[in-house]
């Protein structure tokens, strides 16, 4: 299924300017999903690729006086980035400060979200408009640590206006060393087809690593993807929804050319219920009203899921989840 080419060129690790990691797949940043608890699931069957924690507001964190829970990480979670978003370059540079302190491989800014609230106030993908920002915010960040600091973006504010490969040049030549691309415009939002054409002509212009990332939902689109683009790496987002495999399943298929058999429902449904304990362990009653949607996701592909999706996203304690969980295991074992 991947040419011999590929293969060669996937072989060695991804190098992020001085720091290596020894894998091509990368689980995205997802506000309100990528949390510890999450990571831990995701990287239990892809122990070496990177992952990103939730994105972190930079002006908040200069005003809060303790470190926010989403900025948390392992001590042994490792490649792990922290993701900042906010277009003040002051600020940024004493968040990254912040974050390599908590035991960030590498910083991460946001030059992606297409959230009104974020960029309104100048953040997100409202900084592909404002380029002399964007470069500002990589120059004194670089400056500010001494770790590799990346850039994950769009390819465009909208179709008018597709401005990427000046972007990504900008942000190469302000210091960034990598740069991950997800092939939509910001007018896009998450519709349409993700336009890895784009993905292709970055890594192009660019020398530093070039992520794709955009519709890698299977293994077969990673390897389609990669082979379309000549990225460096995939970097998977909704995808990973309700299924925490998907990043050790590519990785696995890069390594080895094997694809792993995929999750049984039950395996699934035992996921989410550690998934749901774990939240609960982590967050008390705020994680019960996270968990709800993660439930919904992972409860898909048999009979009766629509009916549990309902039921589970209503629940308002762990105990309750977990006795719909285990009914649902046990009809399935029962057919
Ligand atoms: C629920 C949700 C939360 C997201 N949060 C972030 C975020 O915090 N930082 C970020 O850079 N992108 C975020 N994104 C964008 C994804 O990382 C990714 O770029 C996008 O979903 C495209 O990939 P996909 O088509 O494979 O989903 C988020 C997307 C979703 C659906």
């Amino acid at each position: 299924m991947f040419s011999p080419t590929l293969k060669t060129r996937l072989s060695s690790p991804l190098k992020i300017g001085n720091f290596e990691v020894n894998s091509r797949v990368l689980q995205s940043p997802l506000s309100g999903v990528t949390d510890l608890v999450f990571r831990r699931l995701v990287r239990r069957y892809a122990s070496e690729s990177m992952m990103y924690t939730e994105m972190v507001s930079a002006t908040e964190l200069h005003h809060l006086k303790q470190m926010p829970k989403i900025m948390e990480v392992d001590s042994n979670e490792r490649p792990i980035s922290i993701q900042l978003f906010d277009c003040r370059p002051d600020f940024l540079a004493e968040a990254a400060q912040k974050a390599v302190a908590e035991g960030a491989d590498t910083i991460d800014i946001n030059m992606g979200c297409p959230v009104n609230k974020i960029t309104k106030k100048g953040g997100g993908s409202s900084l592909l408009r404002q380029p002399h920002i964007a470069e500002a915010i990589v120059r004194e960040v670089v400056n500010a640590v001494d770790v590799p600091v990346t850039v994950k973006t769009r390819i465009g504010w909208d179709d008018e206006e597709i401005t990427i490969l000046d972007f990504a040049k900008r942000m190469q030549d302000a210091g960034a060393q990598m740069i991950t691309v997800h092939a939509r415009t910001r007018a896009q939002g998450y519709n349409g087809n993700a336009r890895w054409e784009w993905i292709a002509r970055v890594k192009e212009v660019l020398s530093i690593p070039v992520i794709a990332n955009g519709d890698i939902f299977s293994v077969e689109a990673a390897v389609q993807c990669l082979e379309q683009t000549g990225a460096d790496g995939v970097m998977c987002s909704r995808g990973t929804l309700g299924y925490p495999y998907l990043v050790g399943e590519i990785d696995h298929f890069l390594k080895t050319g094997e694809k792993l058999p995929p999750p049984t429902p039950i395996q699934c449904l035992e996921c989410a219920k550690e998934h749901l304990q774990a939240l609960w362990e982590y967050k008390g009653d705020r994680g019960i009203r996270q968990a709800r949607k993660h439930m919904t996701w992972y409860a898909k592909g048999f009979v009766g899921a629509a009916e549990l999706r309902g039921q589970l996203s209503l629940i308002e304690t762990v105990q309750q989840g977990i006795d719909l969980i285990d009914r649902a295991i046990e009809q399935l074992v029962n057919e």
